[in-house]
């Protein structure tokens, strides 16, 4: 695996390349991590991973000094990935200038759900995704569908600027007692952890109740916060909602693919999940 930290060095060892499939990350890998790259190397040739803990998707209350860099650790467990390059750069590499150009995703998928309890936060990811594709031009990308709303933005970004990368989606990797695994999962205390498959658990209970016929989606929604809060959870969101653009599913019409997504924070650490229904 050669190790990269300039785009200069980047487009040298890339020079010729017009299968590349890229999976980019912001490090502390974990077999979430590890099974996009084998799923990469099923869609193209070379893999080219990417590592940056990108501040723009970062609001100034969150945690993106304490964000866990594990850099070297994570170089050997790439080394026993199909990756070829592992592109690294630093925040001078990457924003040699303050990044003044922004890509802004609609209000209408950027401004609900994470983009309403996160402001700024899809505009971070829509501008380091479209510079970092910019550097790889891969051919297809590969983004997991733990971040449910983060991979239909991506997508659309992709299909609104023509660019010629498509999004490739992988299933969310869990826990034996189904966590999904997540960088920020090294936060929670040990009694933390062992509360946090509840999050899991409740999305499991939604698509339950969707699946057996309940349609009062509202009271659904509100049990399961409910019984978040009373767990000692801070809920942002647990809602049921249209596969196809996150909206509110019209349950008049005939059956949608509909997802659960959820949000919410168990001491200082918020977790995200969904599970499609
Ligand atoms: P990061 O949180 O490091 O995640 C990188 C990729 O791994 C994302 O596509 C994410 O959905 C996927 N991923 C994380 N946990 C997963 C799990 N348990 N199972 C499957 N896939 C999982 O998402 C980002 O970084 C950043 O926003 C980024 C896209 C790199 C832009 O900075």
């Amino acid at each position: 695996m050669k190790i990269v930290r300039s785009i200069h060095e980047l487009r040298d060892q890339l020079r010729g390349q017009n299968r590349t499939a890229f999976v980019p990350t912001m490090g502390n890998l974990h077999e979430g991590h590890f099974s996009l790259m084998r799923l990469a190397s099923q869609h193209g040739d070379p893999v080219v991973a990417s590592i940056f803990v990108n501040r723009l998707q970062f609001g100034p209350n969150e945690d993106f000094d304490k964000y866990p860099r594990t850099l070297q650790h994570d170089i050997e467990k790439l080394q026993e990935e199909n990756v070829y390059v592992l592109f690294a750069p630093t925040e001078r590499d990457l924003y040699p200038q303050p990044q003044e150009y922004r890509v802004d995703p609609p209000q209408d998928l950027g401004g609900i759900l994470e983009g309403e309890f996160r402001p700024g936060f899809f505009q971070g990811v829509c501008t380091v995704v479209m510079k970092l594709m910019s550097c790889v031009q891969p051919r297809v990308a590969v983004f997991g569908k733990k971040d449910y709303q983060q991979l239909m933005i991506v997508r659309q970004m992709c299909n609104q600027f023509a660019l010629p990368t498509e999004v490739v989606a992988a299933e969310t990797v869990r826990d034996t007692d189904g966590l999904a695994l997540s960088s920020r999962n090294r936060f929670l205390s040990a009694a933390e952890r062992a509360e946090a498959p509840m999050l899991a658990r409740t999305l499991n209970r939604v698509r339950g109740a969707v699946l057996a016929g309940n349609r009062d989606l509202a009271s659904i929604e509100k049990e399961a916060l409910d019984s978040l809060v009373q767990r000692g959870w801070k809920p942002d969101y647990v809602v049921v909602r249209r596969r196809s653009n996150l909206l509110l599913p019209d349950l008049a019409g005939t059956d949608v693919p509909l997802v659960v997504l959820a949000a919410a924070r168990l001491g200082t650490t918020r977790l995200i999940d969904n599970l499609e229904i």
